[in-house]
């Protein structure tokens, strides 16, 4: 095209592709150019402006690190990882919710009915449930990688006072599918805001804090992997999660239980427990692969 126009720009772009490109990427960056030349045209964006956002994408690429993803970030305060997530996440089983920046590989397994509190102050929760099909029946052999933040709000990768698995368990079902452990309550806490995604949230008047949570993968030999999260039904900030990671599904309540009706056997603490806890019970759907 000689003759490129505001008008033929983008209708010039989709006739560029080469005759051996790959017909998924050729749709993907179809779309992606015709969402972005209306973004452009529809906001009449300005040089300074475009120049405002790269810089963004500019200092993302400085910050980031193997260990800290500020990209991801970005994805996730913008809500593309939880769009992401939905467009994916099957419409029987359990909903999904975002991973995250802080889930370590190779958190150590563990007997059923471990204590992930250990000597850290903060409420004790017993946190249980099944992990079952979408007919009901339980999965065995499913595993469950566990990870929440420190009473401090700090994930063991961003805190160095904490064990490199301080607060990450594996377990693994038996035959009837259950799981059950007990941890500190979790806390909410803010996502990094120390890089260009923080000062975006300043610049939009918006607050980087997330409701809190226990993070779960859980995996099963002919099952859908499911990557989510179960919040507290009373934190503050469900409604206001700042990476839209909230399903009505994934919201339970933590009911408070008396110290003497802690489970007699099954569990590391059974007939250590002198304070009341609360008790979470968060079934998981896994779906067919
Ligand atoms: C998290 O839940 O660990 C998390 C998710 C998105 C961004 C930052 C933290
Ligand atoms: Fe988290």
């Amino acid at each position: 095209m000689r003759n490129v126009t505001k008008e033929n720009i983008t209708d010039t772009f989709l006739g560029y592709f080469g005759d051996d490109t790959d017909p998924r990427l050729q749709e993907i960056m179809q779309s992606l150019a015709r969402h972005l030349h209306d973004f452009a045209v529809e906001t009449k964006l300005t040089h300074k402006e475009w120049q405002v956002g790269l810089d963004i994408l500019r200092r993302a690429g400085s910050i980031t690190t193997p260990e800290r993803d500020e990209f991801v970030l970005l994805s996730d305060v913008l809500g593309l990882s939880s769009l992401v997530d939905m467009v994916n996440s099957s419409e029987e089983g359990t909903s999904s919710s975002v991973l995250g920046p802080f889930h370590i590989s190779n958190a150590p397994a563990m007997p059923m009915g471990s204590d992930l509190r250990g000597d850290y102050e903060g409420e004790l929760i017993l946190v249980e449930g099944r992990v079952l099909d979408p007919q009901g029946n339980p999965i065995a052999g499913a595993t469950l990688d566990i990870w929440q933040t420190a009473p401090n709000g700090l994930y063991s990768s961003q805190d160095p006072d904490q064990d490199t698995y301080s607060f990450h368990a594996l377990f693994t079902t038996g035959d009837d599918g259950r799981y059950g452990f007990t941890t500190v309550r979790p806390v909410s806490y803010t996502v990094p805001t120390d890089g260009p995604v923080g000062d975006l949230l300043t610049a939009t008047g918006r607050h980087p804090w997330r409701p809190s949570h226990l993070h779960y993968i859980i995996k099963a030999p002919g099952f859908r992997t499911l990557v989510t999260e179960v919040f507290p039904d009373d934190d503050p900030y469900l409604d206001q999660d700042t990476v839209f990671g909230v399903r009505d599904d994934l919201v339970m309540k933590y009911l408070p239980q008396k110290a003497a009706d802690f489970p007699g056997s099954g569990y590391v603490l059974s007939g250590k427990v002198a304070e009341d806890y609360s008790l979470v019970d968060f079934d998981l759907i896994l779906t067919a692969e």
